[in-house]
């Protein structure tokens, strides 16, 4: 009989865990066996989570934190991701440097070298973008003769006097963020474009 009551009152006991594994709902999952086997210990770079109380309720942990509690305490500020390393510039998409020169800054910029290689291919493609960008103002052969640039007025002829001996850097500048009376371009035309047009106004406008 002794025998009976036993298993009676274990089955009551296993039937009370299985109910109580039964109240999960909103962020409690109910009993779970070897929850670390569920959370992971992962840094997620996009999910920190501060407060080292989070998830107190169901921890585990040998660090005595919240089982949700996801920062790396050897990070700057806590993160879980690294800061970029000192002194390191992101490029942009075209795997150029960013370009930080302000309008004023001309003679900085005519320090710039072309990046791009010069070839034939590049030469055509600088000569299209020329005329489509360029020689409503400065006229097909660069001598400040377009048609728009006869009512601008003013427009710079690219094969005259100083202009001739341009530094490649300060073309640059001046297609990206114009000057004076010639507005800017950057806005329109990728970094490599204008490159281009930079070879072909010296090669074949300027014959430099
Ligand atoms: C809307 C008309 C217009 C367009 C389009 C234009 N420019 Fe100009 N450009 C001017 C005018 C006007 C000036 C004279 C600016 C001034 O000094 O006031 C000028 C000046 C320049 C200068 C001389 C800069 C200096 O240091 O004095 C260069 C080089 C130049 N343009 C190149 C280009 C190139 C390359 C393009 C095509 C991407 C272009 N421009 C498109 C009107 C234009």
């Amino acid at each position: 009989m002794k025998f009976g009551k036993s298993i009676g009152i274990l089955g009551v006991a296993a039937a009370g865990i299985l109910l109580g594994a039964c109240t999960a709902g909103g962020d409690n999952q109910g009993l779970e066996y070897a929850p670390q086997m569920y959370h992971s210990v992962a840094y997620e770079p996009l999910t920190q989570i501060t407060d080292e109380t989070q998830g107190d309720w169901l921890s585990n942990r040998e660090d005595g934190k919240g089982e949700f509690y996801n920062s790396n305490i050897y990070n700057p500020h806590n993160m879980n991701m690294r800061e970029p390393v000192a002194n390191t510039v992101p490029r942009t998409k075209d795997g150029y440097l960013p370009y930080r020169l302000k309008a004023f800054e001309l003679e900085e910029a005519a320090l710039i070298e072309n990046p791009v290689e010069l070839t034939d291919a590049v030469l055509d493609e600088g000569e299209t973008l020329y005329i489509q960008y360029c020689s409503t103002c400065h006229g097909k052969g660069g001598e400040g003769d377009g048609k728009a640039g006869e009512i601008i007025g003013g427009v710079a002829n690219l094969k005259g006097g100083a202009y001739i001996n341009l530094p490649e850097g300060h073309i640059f500048h001046v297609i990206t963020k114009g000057k004076g009376r010639m507005g800017a371009h950057g806005s329109q035309i990728t970094p490599e474009s204008r490159w281009k047009i930079v070879h072909y106004v010296k090669q074949e406008i300027q014959k430099q």
